[in-house]
């Protein structure tokens, strides 16, 4: 079980969720499963549009991502990752500060999401 805590001037107050372990739902999906009001427009890692900022509430390790290439792409060309952000997620498992809720499987952590 993670709680996935959404933190946004868009809201009222921060709202946590709870997104159950081993579900392969999007942090997009998680967001309008509980009316969070996130941007999105493509829903398929294209526009940009969805960005957010997650960092891990834990204090653990964050778990290894593997970024698709239009996650990259998209967030390259928005300068929300650089090239040694990629190459970190790519051989030390590090995920960067910003994604693409798009494309973001939520994983078993408990994560801030600002947006
Ligand atoms: Fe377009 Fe996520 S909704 S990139």
């Amino acid at each position: 079980m993670a709680n996935v805590t959404f933190s946004s001037p868009r809201m009222k107050k921060d709202l946590t969720v709870y997104a159950v372990a081993g579900d392969t739902k999007t942090l997009l999906a998680v967001a309008k499963a509980n009316n969070v009001p996130l941007q999105s427009e493509c829903e398929n890692g294209e526009c940009g549009s969805c960005q957010v900022q997650v960092s891990v509430l834990s204090g653990k390790t964050p778990i290894g991502v593997a970024l698709t290439e239009k996650e990259k792409l998209v967030l390259k060309l928005a300068g929300k990752i650089t090239a040694q952000q990629i190459a970190d997620a790519e051989t030390k498992d590090l995920p960067p500060p910003w994604r693409l809720a798009c494309q973001m499987v939520v994983r078993d952590e408990d994560i801030l999401v600002k947006f």
